[in-house]
């Protein structure tokens, strides 16, 4: 059974009275262990795809199988649900909060999932380390750099022991030499087993992965395995 599969998904989103065809008939099947990206241009859908593939959000038509589960019409408590136990995001924006320091950032997942304190710091301080980030646990993300709030941002998505992790655009905000060390960290990621799904609109990261799925006005246009 694939860890992800989509059938016939659709995503229209309503605008006043406008209707806007995000994603028209996708059909995309993803399995454990998987190095994926999505490419294509802006406004090809590729976000709001991923928004569906990590539960942020629900398709106006056809079937979402994630991790065993339907979840096409999901209620927002079982997208929650999904979202904590399986699945990590990353974002082009970071996406931290900047009143909270380092280790505070990395702990949020688990404080939703409901572990108690000692257990969410100890966590929270191994998953730092494994990015590089002990001796700035006491930082606010404004103390950082850029490529240091990406690996909060990374620790944070780890930090549950997801089985999916996804990108956004991840090395969008970074320097070219930072970004290839954040690419490397989803590389060593994916070798150690989990299953990663980049948005990109950059070829060159595409081509590190090992299959590219290129959508175009909300169809997939291309689907290639190295
Ligand atoms: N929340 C939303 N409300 C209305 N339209 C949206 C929304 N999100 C995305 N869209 C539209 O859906 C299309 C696909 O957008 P998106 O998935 O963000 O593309 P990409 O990430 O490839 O740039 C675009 O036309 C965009 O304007
Ligand atoms: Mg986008």
């Amino acid at each position: 059974m694939s860890l992800i599969s989509l059938q016939g998904v659709s995503k229209v989103y309503r605008v006043g009275d406008q209707e806007i065809r995000a994603l028209d008939g996708i059909d995309l099947r993803i399995e454990e262990g998987e190095f994926v990206s999505i490419i294509g241009p802006s406004g090809s859908g590729k976000s709001t795809l991923m928004h569906l593939l990590g539960c942020l959000d629900t398709p106006t038509a056809g079937s979402m199988e994630i991790c065993g589960r339907e979840m096409a019409r999901a209620g927002v408590g079982e997208l929650a649900r999904m979202r904590n136990r399986e699945i990590g995001f990353v974002f082009q924006s970071f996406n931290l909060l900047p009143r909270l320091d380092v280790l505070a950032n990395i702990e949020l997942p688990l404080i939703y999932s409901g572990i108690p304190a000692s257990e969410r710091r100890e966590r929270a301080r191994r998953v730092a380390g494994d990015v590089g980030l002990a001796e700035r646990l006491a930082n606010r993300p404004s103390q950082l750099s850029g490529g240091q709030c990406q690996r909060v941002a990374i620790a944070r998505a780890l930090v549950n022991n997801p089985r999916i992790v996804f990108g956004d655009e991840p090395t969008g905000n970074l320097d070219s030499a930072t970004g290839a060390m954040v690419l490397e960290m989803f590389e060593q990621l994916n070798a150690a087993g989990k299953t990663v799904v980049l948005v990109t609109h950059d070829p060159a990261i595409a081509a590190r992965t090992r299959r590219v799925v290129e959508i175009h006005d909300g169809r997939i246009r291309r689907d290639a395995k190295a």
